[in-house]
């Protein structure tokens, strides 16, 4: 293993129980929402454990083809199953990725989900670094929900599932920006990296890009921009300026991806957003939702959904909603839509707004892909 691994792997190490013996004894916090019935969560030390390599390789039978489940830019997911009989999913590290960069992507993303711990937020149960990088979760045995929506090979999603995956992952998201000890932007919200359990609940992961936020700072400015097509807010796609609503726009995409079954680029780089936009805003809902569900739906969840995602989906970040406002659209019985309405010269900028079609790329295949770009518009890409 190369210095500079091990190196980085201590480091972190030490950084995480640094931070976690700063936090107060009493880190017991109530959670700040009214969505949880005022219920406690104490934020236990994470229970994850350094595996060896031999333990991941007999679960996985070697890593063999017919274990993977999963395959991104720069690692590879394997089904295993461990000696107690538990069921989990290794990530490796792929050996022609190995480059500093993704190596660092690799440690944020322990070092970041070590200190996570929400029902909606993928579980990490450890990590092993002999022989590669590999970190160990949880497996979550109905996929992701990009393969939920798109595998033709699977049943049409029903609409009780869309709507419990869409308010869970409104939860997962509103916990890692507002509840959980350091303000999270997850930065790659999308139907590919939201996971689904055996009971159908999601999972928010792939924390690869996430970066913490000091509490004090308003918002971040980052270069390369890293992410998804079609997901991108414009002030971070033409900024880089990341925070709370650079998710939120994200988020939106997902959650018209949830309605209307469509991916958020369409073959002809057509965005999801850009055509959901002026249905949305005519209030034509039910020309959103999916065909396939042939009007199975409930119409009330539907309007709730579809209005939130209107709002996240807003070019400018200053009208978009936080995630605490979007539970508010989606839980309370009633939408006041009067406060949400912006005035006519923003509406103007609004329309303004640059569609995905107007971006010129070098990408053999826009959908579904990770990217990354300097503001000098290099553009190099990833599969997941
Ligand atoms: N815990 C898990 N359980 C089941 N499948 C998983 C799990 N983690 C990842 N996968 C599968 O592997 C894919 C890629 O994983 P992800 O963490 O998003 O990697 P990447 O960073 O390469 O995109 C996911 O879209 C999903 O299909
Ligand atoms: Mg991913």
């Amino acid at each position: 293993m190369r210095y500079i691994r091990s190196g980085s792997f201590k480091r972190l190490f030490s950084m995480k129980r640094h931070s976690l013996e700063d936090l107060p004894k009493e880190c017991i916090f109530m959670k700040q929402d009214s969505f949880n019935n005022g219920e406690t969560e104490s934020f236990k030390k994470p229970t994850w454990k350094c595996f060896s390599f031999e333990e991941i390789y007999v679960a996985t039978n070697g890593f063999c083809a017919e274990n993977m489940v999963g395959k991104g830019g720069y690692a590879e997911v394997y089904k295993g199953v461990l000696e107690d009989g538990q069921t989990i999913a290794v990530k490796r590290l792929t050996q022609i990725s190995c480059d500093e960069r993704k190596e660092k992507e690799f440690l944020t993303e322990i070092g970041t989900l070590g200190h996570v711990n929400h029902p909606n937020v993928s579980s990490l149960l450890g990590c092993c670094i002999d022989s590669g990088l590999y970190l160990i979760f949880q497996f979550s045995s109905k996929g992701s929900v990009s393969s939920l929506l798109h595998d033709e090979n699977l049943p049409v999603m029903d609409w009780n599932m869309r709507y419990k995956i869409a308010l869970g992952t409104a939860k997962g998201l509103h916990y890692l920006h507002k509840v959980c000890p350091r303000r999270i932007i997850h930065r790659d919200i999308k139907a590919s990296n939201v996971l689904v359990t055996k009971d159908f609940e999601p999972q928010i992961s792939d924390f690869g890009l996430a970066k913490w936020l000091p509490s004090q700072w308003t918002h971040h400015s980052i270069a390369p921009i890293e992410g998804t097509f079609g997901h991108l807010a414009p002030e971070y796609f033409m900024h880089g300026v990341v925070d709370e609503k650079t998710d939120v726009f994200a988020f939106g995409v997902f959650l018209l991806e949830i309605l209307s079954g469509k991916k958020s680029v369409d073959g002809s780089h057509q965005s999801l957003h850009g055509w959901a936009k002026p249905i949305l805003n005519e209030g034509e809902v039910d020309k959103i939702v999916d065909s396939r569900l042939e009007g199975n739906y409930d119409f009330l969840q539907l309007s709730k959904l579809a209005f939130a995602a209107s709002l996240c989906i807003r070019a400018s970040s200053t009208w978009r909603p936080t995630m605490s406002e979007v539970l508010e659209v989606m839980f309370e019985e009633e939408i006041d839509k009067n406060k949400w309405k912006m005035p006519d010269e923003e509406k103007e900028e609004q329309d303004d707004f640059w569609g995905f079609e107007d971006l010129e790329f070098e990408s053999c295949d826009s959908r579904e892909s990770t990217f990354s770009t300097s503001l000098q518009d290099t553009v190099s890409n990833k599969s997941t």
